[in-house]
């Protein structure tokens, strides 16, 4: 164990790790400490160069709050989020695909009413209604699914980064009807960076990348023996839906908001003026029970 070469070392803290009792958390660490060291031979990384690799993540750990989540946006802006939902996600073809939470999703938010708008702000936007429902892949309503929503508001900030917002503006949650039916008021979601003063920012201006992410709804769907489903619901007419700075963009996931005249739904919606409409279901996943 002295004078070892590269590749011996390797082998040495692979030995390390061999006695892990959990065998998932052996092949990851191993896997880890493989792919780190491969990484490190391959651009032959100088130890100035590790240091700043040092500092920068202690940066990200250190600019982290219970409402900032450096980590989470790294973790996107490498695509590394992306990559764990494609090889973990494994959805039946039917069911609503998931894409990333990302680091604005706040748990505990209110319950909303049938048609209830998230936006809790006065302002001009036009209203967004989403409506339809929650069936499993067979076709079947889930009677009483909580459908969970977050979104900018029209400044592209969430209320947990703008002391202008009040807690929980543009967030809450739906509970389905015994039909699987569904009503969410919101106003048409607008593009945005993400978070640029910080580390993740610099990383993104040393590499000459745009910090946006098309205009998109976030929703969390989850119901009693499904599978919990996460994913977004992007707009159509967003010019940043092949660029999206997190690579969370999935086809299946895009829609077309839908102009809807002044009167034409006051019976349904309640409002009298123009809005905006679309119809969407989320097919979820009956969870597999027992062996
Ligand atoms: C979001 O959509 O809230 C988001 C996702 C990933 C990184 C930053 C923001
Ligand atoms: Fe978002």
């Amino acid at each position: 164990m002295r004078n070892m070469t590269e590749a011996e070392l390797t082998e040495v803290v692979l030995q390390r790790y061999q006695n892990t009792p959990d065998p998932r958390l052996r092949e990851i660490l191993q896997s880890l400490v493989r792919h780190l060291h491969a990484f490190v031979r391959d651009v032959r990384l100088t130890e100035d160069e590790w240091m700043h690799g040092i500092q920068f993540l202690t940066a990200v750990g250190q600019i982290c709050d219970d409402k900032r989540q450096e980590m989470i946006l790294l973790s996107d802006n490498l695509g590394v989020s992306m990559l764990v939902n494609m090889v973990s996600a494994g959805v039946a073809p039917a069911a609503t695909e998931s894409t990333v939470v990302g680091p604005f999703y706040v748990p505990d938010t209110p319950a909303r009413e049938w048609g209830e708008s998230i936006q809790q702000l006065p302002c001009d936007d036009v209203p967004l209604f989403v409506r339809g429902r929650v069936v499993d892949v067979s076709g079947a309503p889930v009677a009483g699914a909580q459908i969970e929503v977050w979104q900018t508001n029209s400044n592209g900030m969430y209320d947990i980064q703008d002391a202008e917002q009040p807690v929980n503006n543009l967030r809450g949650w739906y509970r389905a009807n015994d039909n699987g039916e569904f009503l969410v008021r919101t106003v048409r979601p607008v593009r945005y960076p993400i978070p640029t003063d910080g580390p993740v920012g610099e990383l993104l201006n040393a590499t000459d990348r745009h910090p946006w992410r098309p205009a998109h709804l976030h929703a969390k769907v989850t119901a009693a023996g499904c599978k919990p489903l996460i994913t977004h619901i992007f707009d159509a007419e967003d010019p940043y839906l092949d660029s999206d700075v997190v690579f969370a963009v999935k086809q299946s996931l895009v829609r077309k908001f839908e102009p809807v005249a002044a009167g034409a739904r006051v019976g349904e919606y309640g409002i009298s003026g123009p809005c905006l409409e679309l119809g969407y279901d989320f097919v979820l996943e009956r969870a597999r029970t027992g062996g």
